[in-house]
């Protein structure tokens, strides 16, 4: 499989990596072990989990998937969000962190992760108390690199400059929401993280599902899918006329190439300026097989052009008058 570099860590990752949010879930252990299986023997070596997936299951279940096989693996989790009902239990400060990453390495069977990503800002922490417990993580080799997760460009862009002022741990990758549908990364985070060698590793590159062909209106959701399991809101928001619109522009993209749907949403993404890895989504080795194929090919730009004007939305202010007036 096609290697990328994570950031400025020197690691080298395959550039799909292995979300596992459905192991323990859609995916019960025997479906998660026979997925991480197929993707490692598919010359991935990249896999991305969190501390409140499933409870921590998700985890656990990686752990004992990976095996004899962890230190081929370029493993990564998450910490920042509730663990317990606990108010401490929580958060990006120095407390909580800690106690999520020795939980993490525990429920994980290994002595150490390779990307540590805080999974979402918390404004009510200093970012200097959030970095600098990162870096003690580092420098007791209990981690190897750092990332962030849904951040502002503009925390991004603080985060890199704290950490070069300091000498701390610096940032090697960001973990934003990225797809066909939801592209708004492309305005700041993007070009900040090409410009400033931060890998980017895409969450719901198939917007959850819906550019996999499956919903063709709103008023038919297959069952067994994560929009049927979604609220009435939720539920609308992702099958919005525009999403739909999108997805038809997939489907016919799709058609012509002869490839799924869900290839070609995938191969778009892997393929945009920026990108390091697109984190798959699976609950059955069906589904990882067919985005496996998403890789060793590439779009024409008649295509990505078809794509684009399909999902393309206004530009909000000031980046509407930029692009006229900056060239
Ligand atoms: N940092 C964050 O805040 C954050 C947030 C979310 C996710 N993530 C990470 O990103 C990973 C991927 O996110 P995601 O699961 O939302 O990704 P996604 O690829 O957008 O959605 C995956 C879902 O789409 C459906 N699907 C996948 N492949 C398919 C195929 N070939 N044909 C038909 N349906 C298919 C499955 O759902 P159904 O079968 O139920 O339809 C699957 O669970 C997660 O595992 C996690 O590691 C991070």
């Amino acid at each position: 499989m096609l290697t990328r570099v994570l950031g400025r860590s020197g690691m080298k990752v395959s550039a799909l990596c292995l979300g596992t949010m459905t192991f323990g879930k859609e995916a019960d252990e025997a479906a998660s072990r026979a997925i991480v299986d197929r993707f490692l023997d598919a010359g991935g070596n990249f896999v991305d989990t969190a501390d409140v997936y499933n409870g921590g299951v998700s985890e656990e279940i990686v752990g004992r998937a990976l095996g004899a096989r962890r230190d081929r693996v370029i493993l990564a989790t998450k910490g920042r969000l509730p663990t317990s009902d606990d108010v401490n239990d929580q958060g990006a400060g120095r407390r909580h962190l800690t106690r999520a990453l020795d939980a993490s390495l525990r429920r994980l069977g290994t002595d150490w992760i390779d990307l540590y990503q805080v999974h979402w800002p918390d404004p009510s922490v200093p970012l200097e108390e959030t970095l600098s417990t990162l870096d003690s993580f580092v420098r007791a080799g209990k981690v190897r690199a750092v990332g962030l997760s849904n951040y502002l460009g503009k925390d991004i862009q603080k985060a890199i400059d704290l950490c070069d002022r300091y000498g701390w741990a610096p940032i090697s990758s960001h973990q934003p929401q990225y797809s066909l549908l939801v592209r708004e990364i492309e305005l700041d985070t993007l070009p900040l993280c090409a410009h400033e060698r931060i890998a980017v590793l895409p969450w719901s590159p198939l917007g959850g599902g819906v550019l996999t062909g499956k919903y063709a209106t709103a008023a038919e959701v297959p069952a067994d899918t994560r929009v049927a399991a979604a609220p009435p809101k939720a539920q609308a928001n992702q099958l919005s006329d525009h999403n739909l619109a999108v997805a038809r522009a997939v489907g016919e993209v799709a058609a012509a190439l002869g490839r799924s749907s869900a290839q070609v949403a995938l191969n778009w993404v892997l393929h945009r300026p920026g990108v390091t890895a697109p984190i798959l989504g699976a609950r059955h080795v069906g589904q990882l097989d067919d985005n496996l194929a998403a890789e060793g090919w590439q779009l024409d730009e008649a295509h990505v052009e078809q794509l684009d004007r399909a999902s393309r939305t206004p530009l909000p202010y000031p980046h509407s008058m930029y692009r006229m007036i900056i060239r």
